[in-house]
């Protein structure tokens, strides 16, 4: 054995105490953003079937929520409206009215809490009859006809009150036409965050029951990525800078870690991963039936996100990671 060489890795793995040390990649409570869901009505707290423990709140309960997220040292949230089917249209007149869900919500958030970051999803699917993210003619989702509902939406989420924009509808142009939009109605400071990179995947199974934003025919894969691309990603991250994103989100994520290291190489703005709804039930799922350890199966997911490059996350995880953090430490 005396002549034999190699290294040893296992010195630095030797203890807690030294783990800690060398550890590399850190999660913090500020690197989250809590997605909540708001519907009309007074005191409904619908707990979504696919998405245990995540719910669809009415005004009245929402600031409970909000007092939840901020005392556990939550940062930011991010806002999707429900309407009702009836009040659907085929424009998505919901998303920029000025008391749309979105927007009513976002007032009362920042009225009571000023610092917090409120986002504001930017999209049509959850507010149109058809239940696409732009607008419809003759079975096609129009491209360019689209751009001006995003940028109306977008100044009417800046007029309640949202710190940041982050506009998912995957139109052509829609970073440059909300930015422009923006800018014009006097908004030059609130920054666009862009679903830059974002998959037509089966993970958003849960979220379209969530937000009851299903396409009512086709499906989104003429405007989300084929998730077999990753050529396509630097295309979309590169005209989205180009046109003025101030982040970038690669969605989704657990399946797209090399996307997210692709596009953190690629840009020096902030990266966000959307850990999305499918994510979260699948991993809930396991954890009732006892199959996988919760706590530690969802530090290691969101250790993963961070060790891939994304600077912030988009979790429905949030609260309970918030909660395992304070018992780390
Ligand atoms: C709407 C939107 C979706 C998600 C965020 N914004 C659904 C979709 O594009 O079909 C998915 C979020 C999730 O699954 O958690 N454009
Ligand atoms: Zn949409």
């Amino acid at each position: 054995m005396k002549d034999i060489q190699f290294t040893r890795h296992r010195r630095l793995r030797a203890s807690a105490g030294m783990r800690s040390l060398v550890r590399e990649t850190h999660l913090h409570k500020e690197d989250f953003i809590y997605p909540i869901f708001v519907i009309d009505g007074e005191n409904i707290k619908n707990e979504i079937a696919s998405m245990p423990g995540v719910f669809q709140l009415s005004m009245d309960n929402l600031l409970t929520e909000v007092d939840e997220v901020t005392s556990l040292g939550i940062k930011s949230v991010i806002l999707f409206g429900v309407p009702y089917e009836h009040d659907k249209d085929e424009e998505g007149t919901g998303a920029f009215s000025h008391n749309g869900l979105v927007q009513v919500a976002t007032r009362l958030i920042k009225e009571k809490y000023p610092e917090l970051i409120v986002v504001a999803d930017t999209c049509l699917c959850e507010y149109t009859s058809h239940g696409h993210c732009g607008v419809v003619e003759g079975g096609k989702i129009l491209n360019d006809a689209s751009l001006n509902l995003l940028a109306k939406t977008a100044i009417s989420q800046a007029e309640a009150g949202a710190d940041i924009i982050a506009p998912s509808n995957m139109m052509d142009g829609f970073v440059a036409a909300i930015r422009a939009g923006l800018d014009e109605a006097g908004f030059e400071d609130v920054p666009i965050m862009s679903y830059a990179v974002k998959y037509a995947s089966s993970y958003y199974g849960p979220f379209r029951d969530a937000a009851n934003g299903a396409p009512q025919f086709g499906d989104r894969k003429t405007y989300q990525m084929d998730p077999a691309n990753r050529m396509e990603a630097f295309r979309e991250a590169e005209s989205d800078i180009d046109e003025g994103a101030d982040f970038l989100i690669v969605k989704p994520a657990l399946s797209y870690q090399d996307i997210i290291r692709d596009v953190k190489n690629y840009t020096t703005l902030p990266v966000v991963a959307y850990n999305v709804s499918g994510e979260y039930s699948m991993v809930k799922a396991a954890a009732v039936n006892g199959w996988v350890d919760e706590k530690s199966i969802v530090l290691e997911m969101l250790t993963g996100m961070k060790r891939a490059g994304a600077d912030l996350i988009i979790t429905y995880f949030a609260k309970d990671a918030a909660r395992y953090l304070d018992d780390i430490k």
